[in-house]
């Protein structure tokens, strides 16, 4: 694929055959095309952690926790316990802090660009892939659960399974350029 096909071709999407294990190599891959985001000051402020198999029950119990812990409605935390099974794999990206609010917002714009270059690199595999939010007040947890140093933000949890459908993509509203004078 050509990458404008592989950007008009990747899709937030969760349907994936949930037997077929996503190989750790290829996750690997994926963690390793991110790194060749941009980065000011190349401060490398990649984090990844993978969860698969029993890890991913893991991860969601340590939301659900966090979530508990914050008054979340026990509906949603119970959700949350099982949430992470719904793919083989849960690639968990952060973006470790900077030395000042600058940086540290920096880094997180530079993870932002690695996670995109990991959903395309996932799209051109074959594997379907979903950007999920960290849960409101779960980011410490996560965090330390995964072994990113202190006050790192998580940016993304990727869900990631070999991908069963094709999804049709959302309309894209039309290009506002505007031209400085
Ligand atoms: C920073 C960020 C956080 C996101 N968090 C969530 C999320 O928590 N739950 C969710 O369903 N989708 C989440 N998404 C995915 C968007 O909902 C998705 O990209 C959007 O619906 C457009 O669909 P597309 O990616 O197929 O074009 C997130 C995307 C980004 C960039």
């Amino acid at each position: 694929m050509t990458i404008d096909k592989v950007i008009r071709t990747r899709r937030t999407s969760m349907l994936v055959d949930k037997d077929r294990p996503v190989p750790r190599d290829l996750v690997l891959e994926l963690c390793e095309l991110a790194q060749w985001a941009p980065n000011h000051k190349r401060t490398w402020p990649w984090r990844f952690a993978i969860a698969e198999g029993d890890g991913r029950a893991t991860l969601g119990g340590v939301i659900a926790d966090a979530m508990a812990s914050f008054g979340d409605d026990p509906e949603r935390v119970a959700k949350t316990r099982t949430k992470y099974l719904r793919t083989p794999t849960t690639l968990v990206v952060g973006a470790a802090p900077g030395d000042s609010p600058l940086r540290t917002a920096e880094n997180r714009d530079a993870a932002a660009a690695g996670v995109q270059n990991a959903l395309l690199a996932a799209t051109e595999r074959g594997l379907a892939s979903y950007w999920g939010s960290c849960p409101k007040g779960a980011n410490d947890a996560v965090a330390a659960l995964c072994g990113f140093e202190p006050g790192t933000h998580v940016v993304a949890l990727v869900y990631l399974g070999w991908a069963t459908e094709t999804v049709a993509a959302p309309e894209r509203p039309p290009v506002q350029l505007h031209v400085i004078g």
